[in-house]
């Protein structure tokens, strides 16, 4: 069959990258949508299980950072469109071993920029490379309005009077921002140089279901159902704005096909929580919906060392993507807990073949070593 579009994305077995699929692959039979994905530690193909055989899906297991066998890709599907999401994504480990962010984050998107050159050899005609990025480039904003608590789970809290706006100088801090900050810098180099049609988004803190139980929200509904502590950095002041994830995959859709190129775009949940607050309301909900009385998990909140270089506040100003392309979130944070919540509480094998390690061991016979 001839596929309208063949599109390339990177870390589609991944959290946000497996939502992006289900949407393309659902949404357009007319296109072709691969799927490259090295399945590390944070790639499971259990995440994709429900389009797997659709006839306009593929999967590759291949490494971002393999030049050749990339450009191989690219050239044996006619690669047309590339949204770039592989990455290592965890702020804490790229603390422990920033290296292995570095070869990923900016190794790899350095190696499917020059892939995408070479194959596309200048012919821009009908191409993009879009580039999934994080809020965090732009660093850290002060708490100035820092007493404020949602008297509900819908109310909308602002806790300071600045925002990460498109404009606003990159200033990364932690291993992993710096490593997307310098991917971001290449990709916007490669358009300037080049000439290719290239796209970046910069998005808040995603939640939703299909997210690696390292995350805060994940960890914390499974350590709830099984009675284990909660450990909540420093004191949990921290401020993070929260997005759906089905929304953070309509906006890339919509980016995609509609984005200006050499634009960025910023993407957030107009939903600042201090950490502390959403904690809260992560127990109230889980320990609600396992049909536990009220305040029965609120003892496992455990204050622990904070984590090193720990970003006060992210806040992102998204009115860019609402003026012109017309995208709001299209959900409450209320609906949107809810729904997470249950889910994880649903899906305990999904959880369980994460937490034992099965599903590695099911893919490595499947795909060899990881
Ligand atoms: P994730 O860790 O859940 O998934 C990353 C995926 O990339 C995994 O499937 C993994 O196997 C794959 N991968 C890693 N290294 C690879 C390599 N060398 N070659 C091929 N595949 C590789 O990450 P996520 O949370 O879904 O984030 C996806 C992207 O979105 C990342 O670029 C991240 O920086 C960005 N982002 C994430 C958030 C968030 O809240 N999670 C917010 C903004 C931006
Ligand atoms: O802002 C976008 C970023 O959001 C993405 O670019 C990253 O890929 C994604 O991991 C996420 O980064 P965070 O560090 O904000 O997410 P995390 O879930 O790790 O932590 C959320 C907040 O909760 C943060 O302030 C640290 C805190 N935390 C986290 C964990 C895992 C705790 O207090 N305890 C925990 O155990």
């Amino acid at each position: 069959m001839k596929y309208k579009r063949n599109i390339l994305i990177t870390g589609g077995a991944g959290f946000i990258g497996s939502h992006v699929v289900r949407l393309f692959v659902n949404k357009y039979p007319e296109y072709r949508i691969v799927n490259l994905d090295k399945l590390t530690y944070a790639g499971n193909l259990a995440n994709l299980k429900d389009v797997e055989s659709a006839p306009n899906y593929e999967f590759v297991k291949a490494d971002i950072c393999d030049f050749e066998t990339v450009c191989g890709i690219f050239q044996k599907y006619g690669i047309d469109g590339v949204i770039h999401l592989a990455a290592e994504s965890h702020v804490d480990r790229s603390i422990k071993d920033p290296f292995t962010f570095a070869k990923t984050n900016v190794l790899g998107t350095l190696s499917m920029l020059q892939a995408a050159r070479h194959c596309w050899s200048g012919d821009w005609e009908g191409k993009r490379f879009y580039h999934i990025s994080t809020d965090e480039v732009y660093g850290a904003l002060e708490l100035t309005r820092p007493e404020g608590v949602p008297s509900d789970i819908s109310a909308h809290m602002v806790y300071g009077d600045e925002f990460f706006r498109e404009t606003t100088r990159y200033s990364p801090h932690s291993p992993y921002s710096a490593s997307k900050a310098s991917s971001d810098h290449f990709v916007r180099a490669f358009h300037d140089t080049y000439g290719m049609p290239t796209i970046v988004t910069n998005c808040s803190n995603n939640y939703g279901p299909y997210q690696f139980p390292e995350k805060l929200i994940p960890l914390f509904i499974n350590n709830i159902r099984h009675r284990r502590p909660l450990p909540v950095y420093g004191r949990g002041e921290n401020v993070r704005d929260w997005l759906y994830v089905e929304d953070h995959a309509r906006a890339i859709d919509l980016i995609f096909h509609e984005g200006k190129v050499a634009d960025t775009y910023n993407i957030g949940g107009f939903n600042e929580w201090k950490n502390i607050d959403l904690i809260k309301v992560i127990i109230k909900t889980t320990d609600r919906l396992l049909g536990n009385p009220e305040g029965y998990s609120d003892g496992l909140i455990t204050f622990v060392t904070d984590r090193a270089g720990h970003d006060l506040r992210y806040a992102i100003d998204a009115t860019k993507l609402h003026r012109e392309l017309g995208w709001s979130p299209s959900l409450q944070f209320e609906e949107g807990i809810d729904k997470t919540v249950r889910w994880y509480l649903d899906n305990q094998e999904w959880m369980d073949n994460i937490t034992s390690g099965a599903y590695e061991r099911y893919y490595e016979d499947m795909y060899g070593n990881r």
